[in-house]
């Protein structure tokens, strides 16, 4: 059984030197990883630019940008495989990249986005046998928006946090989260290491 994780942020370059992207530092997605991997499980990790140390016995690929994910994500997935995604994806890209830093003097105000592709939706329209493992960090209507995301994404369950509460946002190394299920049932899970949190996802995914 393979598990593929996606980590990290992406990064959507202007140009050379500039680039939109959002503060993700990949600990949840690498520390799933390494729990898929120390419970035997060949893994593979496609992560966005971050700056940890690569876990034991696994395959990493590193990937700037949405496109590029997408690109390594298909190539990894079989319909027998599970596919678990943590990276925080920019949903937009700037419509143009310039192939030398741009000038500001040349720039403007206004800089032109187009939609980048959801990873998980390709992923579930390629492989509809996979299982398919999702994130979701919100501000506000957690659960309806968790609950909404799992259902139009084909996910067996959505990990969903309160990215405002203390111990639970980004860089953090604990979190405390919700496992959201297509039927509409919610398992609350109380604070703890992403460590702890990740080891119970992998038994979620393969023993429930
Ligand atoms: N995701 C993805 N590809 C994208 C955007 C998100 O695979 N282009 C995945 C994330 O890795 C996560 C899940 O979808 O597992 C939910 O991500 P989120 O950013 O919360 O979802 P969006 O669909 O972008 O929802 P919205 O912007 O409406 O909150």
């Amino acid at each position: 059984m393979k598990v593929v994780v996606t980590a990290g942020p992406t990064r959507e370059h202007l140009d050379p030197v500039r680039f939109l992207s959002n503060p993700s530092t990949g600990k949840m997605g690498f520390a799933i990883a390494e729990a898929a991997s120390k419970a035997g499980y060949e893994t593979v990790l496609i992560t966005g630019p971050v700056t940890l140390k690569t876990p034991a016995r696994l395959r990493r690929i590193d990937v700037v940008s949405a496109r590029e994910m997408l690109k390594f994500a298909m190539s990894e997935m079989t319909d027998d495989s599970v596919f678990i995604a943590t990276a925080a994806v920019a949903d937009f890209r700037p419509m143009r990249c310039a192939e030398k830093k741009l000038k500001k003097a040349s720039m403007g105000s206004v800089i032109r986005l187009v939609k980048n592709p959801d990873i998980l939706k390709s992923i579930r329209r390629k492989y509809k046998g996979a299982k398919l493992v999702g994130f979701a960090a919100e501000t506000n209507d957690v659960l309806s928006e968790a609950s909404r995301k799992c259902r139009e994404k084909g996910l067996e369950f959505i990990v969903a946090n309160d990215v405002t509460l203390n111990g639970a946002g980004f860089g953090t190394d604990t979190n405390k989260v919700f496992f959201v299920y297509p039927n509409g049932a919610i398992i609350e899970q109380k604070m703890m290491t992403k460590k702890a949190l990740a080891k119970k996802i992998i038994h979620a995914v393969f023993h429930t």
